[in-house]
């Protein structure tokens, strides 16, 4: 009887840590990098890059080229933040749609080289994060 109670007790802790708000969002199912790494390593600094380089009037094409590569790369991240299972509900995958939009936007205005369009594309880069972390970033675990 205690066996059964004791194994309940567990099975239903597995069921909760895997429903639980606040942990699908730390890391997908099988590939090891963690949602921290990806804000900390790849999604924080392409925004920085990306926005200081606009900010900054690119003055010739590598400037260009590497607010592209910025602008790609947080686009690709909004595919990356979806994989492996990662996607625990509607308003992460509202946040990775709208980043997805926001950052392909600004590469039209990138080819088109018009950097105070592209600038203001960045505040919808911006509402991304927002939207996302206003659920998600602060949840405790
Ligand atoms: C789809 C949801 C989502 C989107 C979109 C998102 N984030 Fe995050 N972010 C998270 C989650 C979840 C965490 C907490 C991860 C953890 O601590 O396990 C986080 C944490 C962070 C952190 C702290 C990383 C650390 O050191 O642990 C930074 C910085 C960050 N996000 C920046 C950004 C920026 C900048 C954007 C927009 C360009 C953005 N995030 C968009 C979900 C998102």
């Amino acid at each position: 009887m205690r066996t059964r109670l004791t194994l309940a007790l567990i099975a239903c802790a597995v069921v909760a840590s895997l429903t639980l708000p606040g942990n699908a969002q730390k890391k997908g199912r099988t590939r090891p990098l963690t949602t921290s790494q990806t804000m900390a390593g790849l999604i924080k600094p392409q925004l920085t890059i990306l926005k200081e380089g606009l900010e900054a009037e690119p003055k010739d094409e590598d400037a260009w080229k590497a607010i592209a590569t910025s602008a790609a790369l947080l686009n690709e991240s909004s595919y990356l933040m979806m994989d492996d299972g990662r996607c625990p509900d509607k308003v992460w995958s509202e946040g990775c749609v709208m980043l997805e939009t926001a950052t392909k936007d600004i590469l039209k205005q990138v080819d088109a080289k018009n950097a105070t369009a592209a600038l203001a594309g960045v505040e919808g880069v911006v509402a991304s994060c927002k939207h996302c972390h206003a659920e998600h970033k602060y949840k405790k675990r």
